[in-house]
């Protein structure tokens, strides 16, 4: 039995897809009850309370793992406790050459830390930034044709959550992927701009750009997030403390087929945008 952790995210609903696909047993950890496409069973668990955690772990092998909660090492000692052998920790490319006093960096470094302490057999996944941050201008686009973005100029490689659930799958399911972090990107190096094209063309309207000035963007950022954060992405893509553009062969050489593009991910979630 394979635990999928963040179930109801980006990543986790595409890799319980293609582990159920795939004749894999699955179980998704859920905070609330709710009945899951394909069957799949749901069993409730917080990650920020280690116990919670037991019924979830009933029989279950390795867990596919989200990072950044209170207590990592508690949940990964009850985790451990109940038979788990193996983890898949998405974790981050900024933890790459990252500064542990960045708070999104750190939170990533630590995650990593604990796994690896926890004497668990692990894989830990370091993606781009994923294409489905553009649903952030979902309540824009449906306002008006102008998205306001910060960090316009910055060129990201971003990643489908599909091809980081795809490369989960395999680290879950095949041989020889235990101590290995995998720096997964997209086909390409895109701007905010670049994205807003292929969308503009799906969807057949004229949409826009308008770049955040940095003070602007720190404005509203900080009423989106907290103030460590916020800090952590101005260091990031400001000072340049994080360059997330370069395209890696990864999602290729383990899942045996190209990344997806991001027309691919437009289109499949075109209705998010209407
Ligand atoms: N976005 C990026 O560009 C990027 C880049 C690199 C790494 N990451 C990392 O990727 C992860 C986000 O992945 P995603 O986009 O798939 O997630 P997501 O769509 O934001 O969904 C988060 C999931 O986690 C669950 N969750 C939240 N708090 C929980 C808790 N206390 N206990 C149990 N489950 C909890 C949520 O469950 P509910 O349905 O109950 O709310 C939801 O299913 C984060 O760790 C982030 O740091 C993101």
């Amino acid at each position: 039995m394979i635990l999928v952790t963040g179930a109801g995210g980006n990543v986790g609903s595409e890799l319980t897809g293609i582990l159920a696909r795939g004749g894999h047993p699955v179980r998704a950890l859920v905070r609330t009850p709710r009945p899951l496409p394909d069957g799949i069973e749901a069993v409730v668990g917080d990650l920020n309370e280690a116990t919670s955690l037991k019924p979830a772990l009933d029989g279950v092998r390795a867990v596919f793992l989200l990072g950044g909660y209170e207590d990592m090492p508690g949940a990964l000692a009850v985790m451990r406790d109940a038979g788990v052998e193996q983890v898949t920790l998405l974790s981050s490319r900024s933890v790459v050459g990252g500064h542990a006093d960045n708070a999104v960096a750190g939170m990533h470094m630590a995650a990593e830390a604990a796994v690896r302490a926890s004497k668990l057999a692990w894989t830990f996944l370091r993606p781009s930034g994923f294409m489905s941050n553009s649903l952030q201008w979902v309540a824009q686009l449906r306002a008006g044709d102008v998205v306001r973005e910060p960090f316009a100029n910055v060129p990201v490689a971003t990643i489908d959550p599909y091809d980081i659930a795809a490369v989960a799958a395999e680290s879950l399911t095949t041989p020889g992927h235990e101590g290995r972090a995998y720096a997964i990107t997209g086909p390409g190096s895109l701007r905010p701009a670049d994205r807003l094209r292929v969308l503009s063309e799906l969807l057949g309207r004229e949409l826009r750009l308008d770049p955040l000035s940095d003070a602007e963007a720190r404005v509203t950022m900080s009423a989106e997030m907290p103030a460590k954060y916020v800090d952590a992405f101005f260091r990031f893509f400001v000072e340049g403390e994080f360059d997330d553009s370069a395209v890696t062969g990864a999602v290729q050489d383990l899942t045996g087929r190209e990344p997806r593009p991001f027309a691919t991910w437009a289109r499949t979630h075109l209705a998010a945008f209407r």
